[in-house]
């Protein structure tokens, strides 16, 4: 290979290598005392500073409505970190990372605190260090994200004169594609679009991240990804737990919209994207952008699709109430908590094969994978009788639980006879690595001080993917009523309908 413009490949290789670690900086989080923000953000936080890849003077604003003092504030945190952080807890790393906690009370139309969080942020300036570098963590309900944007600018805290300023903004970006142009025209006329990024924690997973290196770092696969060999592809993310506390949030949005318009058409897009130029965000975005304007709806909505809800049934041992019985919810709610989806993608590397996409709450089991299921042998020279039940090749990308790689395939049973039968190849992250994974957020955090927009989706994907679902969505308004499924089960039997219409079935993972 020959260098280009003077450029030291090898000096390059080595600082690849380097741990990235992040400059001077700071991180508000708006919504502060939410889920996330406890469960993910706090304890993402500290494990990044306990990994050494925050800078020493690094501070964490939190911003809510509550009456605490920074005390309070930092107490907060250090229970969600003792609760949730992934790595062990270190004194000399917290009581580091306690010189810049601070917490500024108010609600989003108070102009007084806002001016407060801008001398909050002067100040730790000042004393520590953060260079004017601030990322504004939206952890809110999104009907609030516009009027937060506004404040920012209003009081000049989105300015980039003094240091980088950026905005995190949580899922769900809107709720059809209209509300997601409205806030993207919202966000962009306060921060430049290279300083907004839209999280969509699914970019964070290793395994989501290892799609790529499987087809663009091998040799084995990309040669057989495509219509040629290629049956159809399944991406599942299923999960046991029903709504929990988050009745205010899920009712009227659903299964689809919570997930599929982002985590699974993401992960769509990586799965059926051509490679890109090098793994560099505008490249990335390239490709996945592509690929997400050639998905096409299949021309009957009602028989391709399907929307359920979950009823009283048994989960893990335990009576689990059903949808409509949950706390907060409306008794005539039609939300999906379940959404099976067919695609097509448009292209000659895809035509004609079928992407089945489906997520549910209150399932069988928690699995996300993408299960890319070859055509059969189109001539076997084996016993028909001995082989016929064969399945087909499939190459299984587990996402979560059990991170790992599973090849299916066909092999000679012991014994005299000509006996074929499936057999299983597994790679799992756990027994090929010591390290374990870093937690989405943590990776996705680090890349926001960083400026590293790779793995978060850009303005046109949002919209594209809104612009997939929204049909769906207006479809399943029109008939109404969802299908039914006992909780603890594998959706309704639509969906199993669905996909013997076409002789498939789903995998049971
Ligand atoms: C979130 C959804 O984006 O992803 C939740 O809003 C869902 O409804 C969650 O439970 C699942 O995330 P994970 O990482 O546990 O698969």
């Amino acid at each position: 290979m020959t260098a280009t413009h003077g450029a030291n490949p090898l000096r390059d290789a080595a600082d690849r290598r380097l741990p990235r670690i992040a400059g001077p900086s700071g991180l508000v989080i708006f919504g502060v005392t939410g889920d996330l923000s406890r469960k993910k953000l706090m304890p993402a936080v500290y494990d990044l500073a306990n990994r050494g890849l925050l800078p020493p003077g690094f501070s964490l604003v939190g911003y809510a409505r509550r009456e605490w003092q920074d005390e309070d504030f930092a107490q907060e945190v250090h229970d969600a970190v003792k609760a949730h952080a992934r790595t062990p807890f270190r004194e000399e790393v917290w009581q580091q990372l306690i010189q810049g906690m601070r917490f500024v009370p108010g609600d989003f139309d108070d102009d007084q605190a806002f001016e407060n969080l801008k001398s909050t942020i002067e100040d730790l300036d000042k004393v520590q260090g953060t260079g004017g570098n601030f990322a504004f963590y939206l952890s809110v309900p999104p009907k609030f994200f516009p009027k937060v944007v506004k404040q920012l600018k209003k009081h000049g805290l989105a300015d980039q004169k003094d240091g980088w300023r950026r905005a995190v903004i949580e899922k769900p970006f809107g709720h059809d594609l209209t509300s997601a142009q409205e806030l993207n025209k919202v966000v962009h006329e306060v921060f430049p679009s290279n300083e907004v990024f839209r999280i969509d924690h699914y970019l964070g997973k290793e395994t989501v991240q290892n799609i790529l290196a499987l087809r663009f770092a091998n040799t084995l696969f990309e040669p057989v990804w495509n219509r040629s060999y290629v049956d159809h592809v399944q991406i599942t993310m299923a999960e046991d737990i029903g709504i929990g506390g988050r009745a205010g949030y899920y009712d009227g949005i659903g299964a689809a919209r919570d997930v599929i318009q982002n985590h699974l058409l993401q992960l769509l897009a990586l799965t059926a994207m051509e490679e890109p130029a090098s793994f560099d965000a505008d490249a990335l975005a390239a490709e996945k952008t592509k690929v997400l304007g050639a998905v096409r709806l299949p021309h009957d909505l009602g028989k391709d699709t399907v929307f359920g809800q979950y009823t009283a049934g048994w989960q893990g041992g335990e009576k689990a109430v059903g949808y409509l019985e949950e706390d907060g919810i409306d008794p005539k709610s039609n939300t999906d908590t379940y959404a099976a989806v067919k695609v097509e993608i448009d292209n000659r590397r895809w035509a004609g094969v079928p992407f089945y996409l489906r997520t549910g709450k209150r399932l069988g089991r928690r699995v996300t994978e993408i299960a890319v299921v070859f055509q059969r042998a189109p001539h076997s020279p084996f016993d028909h009788t001995a082989t016929e039940e064969l399945g087909h090749n499939a190459l299984v990308i587990r996402v979560q639980p059990d991170e790992g790689v599973t090849m299916r395939f066909g092999s000679k049973v012991p014994g005299t006879a000509m006996e074929v039968r499936d057999v299983s190849m597994d790679f799992a992250y756990g027994e090929s690595f010591t390290e374990s994974s870093p937690e989405a957020y943590e990776r996705l955090l680090l890349d926001v001080l960083l400026g590293d927009s790779n793995l978060f989706p850009r303005t046109e994907e949002v919209e594209l993917s809104w612009k997939i679902l929204d049909p769906i969505e207006r479809h399943w308004d029109k008939r109404g009523k969802p299908a039914q499924y006992e909780s603890g089960t594998w959706g309704p039997v639509e969906a199993d309908e669905m996909l013997a219409r076409h002789g498939r079935s789903w995998r049971r993972p």
